[in-house]
């Protein structure tokens, strides 16, 4: 039994709480948030304690693991806590929206022995991954093309989600950022990006973009193009696409039926999408936790890692200053 303790229950902690809930070899034991009532929901949910004392929860014998997902700028303290603690961690995703924070982070846990898995969900994604491993298993060819269609449904609440989320580049392309790699199978070394604002007026008062297409390039000589916005007005647009001289896979939609309808007001007329990333991506959330149960406990290494984290942060930094000064950027992973 791997007993979690789970750092923020809001929007995806509590779906992560009760994910973990009906898992038959893990539990939520410990809820932590700093609003009570957030901590208390979640907690009556999943038959956990509720506290608003981070020290109860990570001081707490019946604590196996840590599920950190606070809001993003409080990550870097949370991982360092609960790895002085001895816990292993599953993140969220980024790790911080600052690198220099990254770096320092990464050279303070070299004193720490525990797992830590950074919440690349879509990696787990059944039909993401299985353009991932078409192509690794050499079914295209060497892949020439990668495509990724990422826009979301709308944009999140503007405070204190979208205030403190770090911008589109480093909050939603990095999810992007992250399946480039794992599909390309190589880093991009150079980024252009451009972006603008078309969705929201609130984007440009926050000093963000809303509308992005970002295009990379790898050392083998593979392109790799990324496009995003925050709207679409027909559910939740998520596609990759990876092409190759002996042809292309891709990871279409997901809709909640396969079913079709003819009739006079049209023909092959099919459901809306799935709305958004709780519904699209709910086997991916779940298999990522699964991972991460089976994993700490065997005494595996976790599957996406916090340097995963930290290149994905590199090429959105390197989108961001690519947008910001209109030029192609090279990626320096050292
Ligand atoms: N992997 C994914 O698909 C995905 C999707 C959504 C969000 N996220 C990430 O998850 C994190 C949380 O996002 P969200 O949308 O659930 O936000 P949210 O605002 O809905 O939830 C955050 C929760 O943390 C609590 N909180 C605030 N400060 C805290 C602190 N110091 N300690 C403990 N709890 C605190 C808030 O009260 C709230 O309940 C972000 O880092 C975001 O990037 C990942």
């Amino acid at each position: 039994m791997l007993r979690f303790g789970l750092i923020g229950t809001g929007r995806i902690g509590d779906m992560h709480a009760r994910l973990v809930a009906v898992q038959p070899d893990a539990a939520v034991t410990w809820c932590y948030d700093v609003h009570a009532d957030s901590a208390a929901r979640t907690a009556a949910a999943t038959g956990a304690r509720a506290t608003t004392d981070l020290d109860a929860l990570l001081g707490a014998e019946d604590v196996d693991a840590v599920l950190i997902a606070s809001p993003t700028n409080t990550h870097v303290e949370m991982i360092l806590r609960s790895a002085e603690a001895g816990k292993p961690i599953l993140c969220e995703k980024p790790i911080d929206v600052d690198m220099a924070r990254v770096e320092e982070c990464r050279e303070r846990l070299r004193a720490f022995d525990v797992p830590l898995q950074l919440g690349f969900n879509r990696r787990f994604d059944p039909s993401h991954a299985g353009v991932q491993k078409a192509v690794a298993a050499g079914e295209i060819g060497d892949l020439e093309l990668l495509v990724i269609t990422s826009r979301d449904p709308g944009p999140p609440p503007p405070r204190p989600i979208l205030e403190a989320c770090g911008g589109l580049f480093r909050d939603t392309t990095i999810h992007d950022m992250d399946m480039a790699r794992f599909v390309l199978g190589e880093d991009p070394v150079e980024v252009y990006a451009m972006a603008a604002n078309r969705v929201d007026p609130i984007f440009a008062e926050l000093g963000d973009v809303d509308t992005a297409m970002v295009v990379m390039r790898t050392a083998s000589g593979a392109l790799c193009h990324i496009n995003n916005s925050r709207r679409t007005n027909y559910g939740y647009d998520q596609r990759v696409e990876a092409f190759g001289a002996k042809g292309m896979v891709r990871s279409n939609n997901h809709r909640p039926s396969e079913v079709s309808r003819h009739g006079a007001g049209g023909t092959g007329t099919r459901d809306e999408l799935l709305y958004f990333f709780i519904e699209r991506y709910r086997a991916a959330y779940e298999a990522e936790i699964r991972d991460f149960i089976d994993r700490v406990t065997a005494g595996k290494p976790p599957r996406v890692t916090f340097e995963d984290g930290r290149r994905a942060l590199l090429l959105s930094e390197a989108a961001l200053k690519s947008y910001q000064t209109n030029r192609p950027v090279e990626v320096d992973y050292t």
